[in-house]
């Protein structure tokens, strides 16, 4: 397939390229390199991969790229609900503004794969199943919620999937230290401490790694899965913060301290249902413990440096 992948230089694309590019795709990437390019240099010189440093939000830019392309893979994104605060017109401009580009300028028969969210679920009491009506209750949650309906509103919708990925770990060639479980290692490494606040609410967790397997897997079933929603992550990885503190404490040596204060805005307190992906024969290939292994083996070498602090 010739596949354009947006935002491949992130912490889920600078999985998946590599993949696509081994199972014989022609890989266009469009990234603006928020995070730098180092993600991708260790397939630069890959012949079937081709690099626009360019905004997704430019027209001009989507429009040339989708010519020809079997599949769009849209990943670029301002991710999670802190970074969509912080600027929160860059955040509609990226998340909802550069998919209603792709999705106007695609041509019949092109297929979209769209990296959603389990943040669009928002505050719900049952198990999240991809048919209960969703509650986005942060900016980001909106975003991606609002761009799953503008996809399957559209013409386009039969030929579409969308990903509601659980929350990310793991180690990737672009590392990210704000998801919940790398957080954790990292602070339980360095800090020696982790402040634990809301340590009952639940949470769902899949491998960076089975996040990009999970495009491949689709690609193989396109024809099949088409015009669906996924929820994408593992039965068996539906843990609470503190269960988490705790498997990591078993083993790191650090104190755990639960904090009676704190609080998340995007209130996530949710368990989900991976039935309907597993149905398609999807399952994850790296368990918890051996990504927490990983993590491990890596964070403990990468300390942070504050530049006006001297240790
Ligand atoms: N990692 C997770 O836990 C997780 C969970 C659920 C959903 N997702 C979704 O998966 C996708 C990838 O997430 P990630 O963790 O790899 O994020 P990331 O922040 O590591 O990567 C995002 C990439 O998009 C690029 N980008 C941002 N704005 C752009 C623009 N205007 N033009 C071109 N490039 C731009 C950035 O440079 C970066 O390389 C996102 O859509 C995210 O919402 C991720």
């Amino acid at each position: 397939m010739k596949v354009l992948v947006t935002g491949g230089a992130g912490y889920v694309g600078s999985c998946l390229l590599p993949m696509l590019l081994e199972a014989g795709h022609d890989v266009t990437m469009i990234d603006m390199f928020m995070f730098g390019c180092h993600p991708i240099m260790h397939i630069a010189s890959h012949p079937q991969f081709t690099v626009i440093n360019d905004d997704v939000r430019n027209e001009g830019v989507i429009k040339k790229h989708l010519k020809g392309k079997d599949l769009i893979i849209h990943l670029a994104s301002i991710v999670g609900f802190p970074a969509c605060a912080r600027d929160e017109s860059a955040a509609v401009s990226t998340n909802l503004g550069s998919t209603k580009l792709i999705v106007d300028n695609m041509e019949m028969g092109q297929h979209l794969f769209y990296a959603s969210s389990g943040s669009s679920y928002g505050r719900v009491k049952e198990i999240c199943t991809e048919e209960v009506p969703i509650n986005p209750l942060t900016l980001y949650g909106r975003t991606k919620a609002e761009s799953e309906a503008y996809i399957f509103n559209s013409k386009h919708g039969k030929n579409s999937i969308a990903f509601r990925f659980a929350t990310a770990f793991g180690v990737s060639p672009r590392i990210r230290l704000d998801l919940l479980v790398n957080d954790f290692v990292y602070k339980a490494l360095h800090d020696k401490i982790i402040v634990l606040f809301e340590g009952h609410f639940r949470r769902t967790f899949l491998h960076v790694k089975d996040c990009a397997y999970s495009y491949i897997h689709m690609i193989d079933r396109i024809d099949s899965c088409n015009g669906e929603i996924y929820n994408v992550g593992s039965n068996d990885m539906n843990y609470t913060k503190k269960e988490v503190a705790l498997m990591i404490q078993k083993k790191v040596n650090y104190e755990l301290y639960e904090a009676g204060v704190g609080k998340d805005l995007d209130e996530r307190d949710y368990e989900v249902s991976y039935d309907k992906i597993i149905k398609t024969g999807f399952s994850n290939t790296i368990d918890f413990e051996t990504g927490l292994n990983e993590l491990i083996k890596v964070l403990t070498f990468m300390k942070l440096r504050m530049e006006f602090r001297n240790a």
